[in-house]
């Protein structure tokens, strides 16, 4: 097991990386100061992982209440969010009553949302079981929920007091949702660390084979990363806003195509590879840059072409953006691969010309961008 610290100062909080940890009682012991906690997760994980972490907290005199939501996107709403308040005040759960998320993003949003807002705030810990979560969600305090109108939009900064990322869950993860956690592992190489993009270069086959000292070490080196950036700038007023690389066009596809439809690690791979063009368009990398990036997006099995919105709609979806500001977009750039900036001026032909070519002409040749 590994194990590293988000420095929040009072708010720090450990983050453990290893096999077995659902089991692993000693690592719990020091959070769970009373006798009941309340486990949200969903239908898919419940039957999987439900039942151990039960027992690992039975067997520590900790009473659990299950909360069970229906699983997908599609329902990280306020209708979901309010099933956990209906449970939570009905078995009159209270405020040092910790909350477990035990599942994906989507669940741990939500939970981390409710447990934000559920008595003005409980304890909240984070037991991610995708690849997505467990190098990305999970960690850094972003909780909240979708709207029709964009996603995630309705949320708050609130951390978790421990992340128990437990690699063997990752055992029985469908491969294309494997594959939607790479996208954000490969998303840390692009912003910000070149030898480990060029360590997934290498590694991708052994990724995709679900070697376990590969997974644990991509779980690690992203964790790293996002550590490092949550302790720089928790609430996004710089840095952070870089860990959103391929998402402003990312989630248009998300939403314009209806939530669920496209994985939110497949909306960021092709949502990706447009700020890749746009960057090129800019000047900054090249060709071979955009191509490079592109081949490893395809490696890991991610699509690398949006869907046809239409430029308006996409710039609809945009416009929504939580990074707009004074009423202009705001987009994540690559200055060089391994190196991503903040632009706020993109000149508009250059962005319309990157929705004509990675979006617009799609339906007649499926391929790639220019
Ligand atoms: P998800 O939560 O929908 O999980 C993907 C699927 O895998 C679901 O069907 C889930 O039930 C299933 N599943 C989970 N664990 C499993 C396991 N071990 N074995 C088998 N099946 C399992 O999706 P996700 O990719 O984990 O998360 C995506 C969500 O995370 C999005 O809503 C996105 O907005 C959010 N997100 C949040 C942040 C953040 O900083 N808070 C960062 C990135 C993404
Ligand atoms: N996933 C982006 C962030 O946490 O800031």
């Amino acid at each position: 097991m590994q194990t590293l610290t988000v420095g929040l100062a009072e708010r720090s909080y450990p983050i453990h990386i290893g096999t077995g940890l659902l089991a692993n009682a000693e690592l719990l012991t020091s959070h769970l100061p009373g006798k009941r906690v309340a486990i949200v997760t969903n239908t898919t994980v419940a039957p999987l992982y439900l039942e151990r972490l039960q027992q690992t907290l039975q067997e520590m005199g900790v009473h659990s209440m299950p909360i069970v939501l229906p699983d997908g996107e599609v329902y990280k709403t306020a209708d979901t969010l309010n099933t956990i308040y209906d449970a939570l005040l009905t078995h009159r759960c209270e405020r040092s009553t910790p909350l477990i998320a035990l599942g994906g993003g989507v669940i741990g949003d939500m939970t981390g949302f409710a447990a934000a807002t559920y008595l003005r705030g409980v304890p909240f810990i984070q037991m991610p079981t995708t690849l997505l979560s467990q190098v990305d969600s999970s960690v850094g305090g972003k909780t909240g929920i979708n709207h029709l109108l964009g996603k995630n939009m309705i949320g708050a900064f609130y951390q978790p007091r421990l992340v128990l990322a437990d690699i063997s869950t990752l055992d029985t993860l469908p491969d294309n949702e494997l594959s939607a956690g790479l996208a954000e592992v490969i998303k840390y190489g692009l912003i910000r660390d070149l030898p480990f993009l060029e360590w997934l270069e290498q590694n991708m086959d052994k990724l995709l084979a679900r070697d376990t000292e590969a997974l644990q070490y991509a779980v690690l080196r992203s964790c790293q990363h996002k550590a490092e950036v949550v302790a720089a700038d928790e609430r996004e007023s710089g840095e952070r806003a870089l860990l959103n690389l391929g998402h402003t066009f990312g989630h248009a596809i998300e939403s314009g195509m209806g939530y669920g439809n496209w994985l939110h690690g497949e909306a960021v791979a092709a949502g990706t590879v447009m700020a890749a063009d746009l960057s090129q368009r800019m000047g900054w990398i090249s060709a071979q840059d955009v191509a490079r990036i592109r081949r490893l997006f395809q490696r890991a099995n991610l699509p690398v072409v949006a869907p046809d919105l239409g430029a308006g709609k996409y710039l609809d979806y945009m416009g929504h953006d939580k990074k707009v500001e004074g009423g202009k977009m705001r987009f994540v750039l690559l200055k060089e691969v391994g190196k991503a900036v903040l632009k706020g001026e993109v000149p508009s032909e250059l962005l319309q010309q990157t929705l004509e070519a990675c979006c617009a002409r799609v339906s007649a040749e499926p391929t790639e961008c220019a």
